[in-house]
């Protein structure tokens, strides 16, 4: 009795030592940890607007216990977990920032379950909960982001938020991408993945796996070429794109709404909108759950609208490679050249206004050539198949060329852009 009580005073007496104590929840206004400083049990970092906090939660009725930063004005979206692979198994971890700048998440035993890393280290580290939702870890008096040891923006969950990349680094190799939870109780990752792909022209898509299951695109100036969706009003976005980094991100037109993209664990990416008056989420929009939303529903050269019957059409001048299984509906071998490119200056275009431009994975761009110019690139090589403006804003800019068949065409009903498709004069009833 008397030996545990002086074990337990001498515990707390160590530990006072060792951390001051961060004050518990209620009156809890830290958005600050230093390396004396540690978060544990119902304690939290609340970000200084107060708009996120940063503490342990169960998922559902599980006794699994996570790291994680949800929304002050609800709780159960958690937008952010640390240990997402390595829960704590009772309530007994502490988060802390050791002397170097790395954040540790320590179990009852002291073991590391989990840590930030860096490659630098600085002589004041701090871990703070940003108002955007980032947990960073930086020199105290730091403000500016490049000098960031780290932030959870590099490793997103399931939540795109605003201010967030998604892309590639090609200077560091790092990918930011959002993967969905394996369940709904269950934080770890999961089969699906938003990511911007790094091939050709970067494209948004959503993955199942290693395989493409729907396709946001690449941007025209003006939005996603590839979603029928119309851009968020209620945001502005990026698409940055040099030899260093490519990345999409959006920014909230009014910094007081609160939104999120999240893809839940059934692959469907949405964006949700808080509505104060019903003190809820509301569904902005999500990936379209139509048979042309489907990657490379209709095969190659071979346009999907949800309109028809059937949904797959040959483009102009491509008949069905298999027609039996065609016409049993199933597409997915999709369209050959009913007559073969002469690939000389003979060939043609032909010109269509409503598509959703194809996969750009095997495409090649430049920013500085004209469509004149595009056109000639593209007669000069005989795996070209089609050619686009990059940009359309400003009567159009910039020159994408497409080489190898081309896949996951829809047709939009609105506003499009122009697609030229290859092929032999005699398909185009010239001459
Ligand atoms: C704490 O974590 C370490 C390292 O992950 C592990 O070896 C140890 O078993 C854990 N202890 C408990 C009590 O979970
Ligand atoms: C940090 O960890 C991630 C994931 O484990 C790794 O990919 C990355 O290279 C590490 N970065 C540094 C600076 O060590
Ligand atoms: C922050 O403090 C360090 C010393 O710890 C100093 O070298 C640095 O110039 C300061 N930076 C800013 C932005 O004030
Ligand atoms: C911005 O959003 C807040 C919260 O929804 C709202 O109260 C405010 O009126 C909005 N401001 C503008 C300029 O629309
Ligand atoms: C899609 O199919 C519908 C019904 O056949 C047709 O009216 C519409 O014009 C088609 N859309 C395009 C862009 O071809
Ligand atoms: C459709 O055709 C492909 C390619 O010929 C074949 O592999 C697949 O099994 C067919 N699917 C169905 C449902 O018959
Ligand atoms: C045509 O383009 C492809 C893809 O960019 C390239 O691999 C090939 O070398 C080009 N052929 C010629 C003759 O330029």
């Amino acid at each position: 009795m008397h030996s545990d009580q002086n074990i337990a005073l001498r515990t707390l007496f160590v530990c006072s030592l060792l951390f001051s104590f961060v004050r518990t929840s209620t009156t809890n206004t830290l958005d600050t940890i230093s390396p004396n400083q540690y978060i544990r049990g119902d304690q939290t970092l609340v970000s200084a607007g107060g708009t996120f906090q940063l503490g342990f939660f169960s998922p559902g009725k599980l006794t699994s216990r996570y790291l994680g930063i949800w929304y002050t004005i609800s709780n159960e979206i958690v937008v952010w977990v640390a240990n997402r692979e390595t829960p704590l198994d009772d309530s007994s971890g502490v988060l802390k920032v050791t002397d170097q700048g790395v954040l540790v998440l320590l179990n009852s035993s002291n073991g590391v379950v989990w840590s930030s890393n860096s490659s630098r280290t600085v002589d004041n580290p701090v871990s703070q909960l940003l108002d955007s939702g980032n947990l960073v870890v930086k020199n105290a008096n730091e403000t500016n982001p490049d000098n960031f040891l780290w932030q959870s923006f590099d490793y997103p969950c399931d939540t795109f938020l605003p201010e967030m990349k998604l892309g590639w680094d090609f200077v560091t190799g790092l990918e930011r991408y959002v993967s969905s939870w394996k369940s709904t109780e269950d934080p770890a990752r999961g089969e699906f993945s938003l990511r911007m792909t790094p091939y050709g022209l970067p494209q948004l898509v959503v993955m199942k796996g290693a395989k493409i299951k729907t396709r946001s695109g690449s941007s025209n100036g003006l939005r996603l070429t590839g979603s029928i969706s119309r851009p968020n009003p209620l945001s502005e976005f990026e698409f940055f794109l040099n030899k260093d980094e490519v990345y999409y991100e959006y920014r909230l037109l009014n910094k007081s709404m609160l939104s999120r993209y999240a893809l839940n664990p059934f692959g469907i990416a949405q964006w949700f909108t808080w509505i104060e008056n019903t003190h809820s989420w509301e569904p902005f929009f999500s990936t379209q759950q139509d048979q042309c939303e489907i990657y490379a529903f209709c095969g190659s050269y071979s346009s999907c609208n949800i309109s028809n019957a059937p949904v797959c059409t040959c483009l102009k001048g491509f008949i069905p490679k298999s027609p039996e299984q065609w016409n049993s509906q199933n597409w997915s071998d999709g369209c050959v050249r009913n007559t073969p490119l002469s690939c000389s200056y003979n060939d043609g275009f032909f010109k269509y206004t409503s598509f959703k431009l194809p996969d750009t994975s095997s495409s090649w761009f430049d920013k500085s050539k004209s469509l004149k110019e595009c056109k000639g690139l593209c007669l000069e090589n005989c795996s070209c198949t089609s050619y686009a403006n990059l940009d359309i804003r400003d009567g159009g800019s910039g020159c994408l060329l497409w080489f190898g068949d081309l896949t996951d065409i829809r047709t939009f009903q609105s506003d499009s852009q122009d697609l030229y498709i290859r092929l032999a004069s005699s398909e185009l009833g010239g001459f």
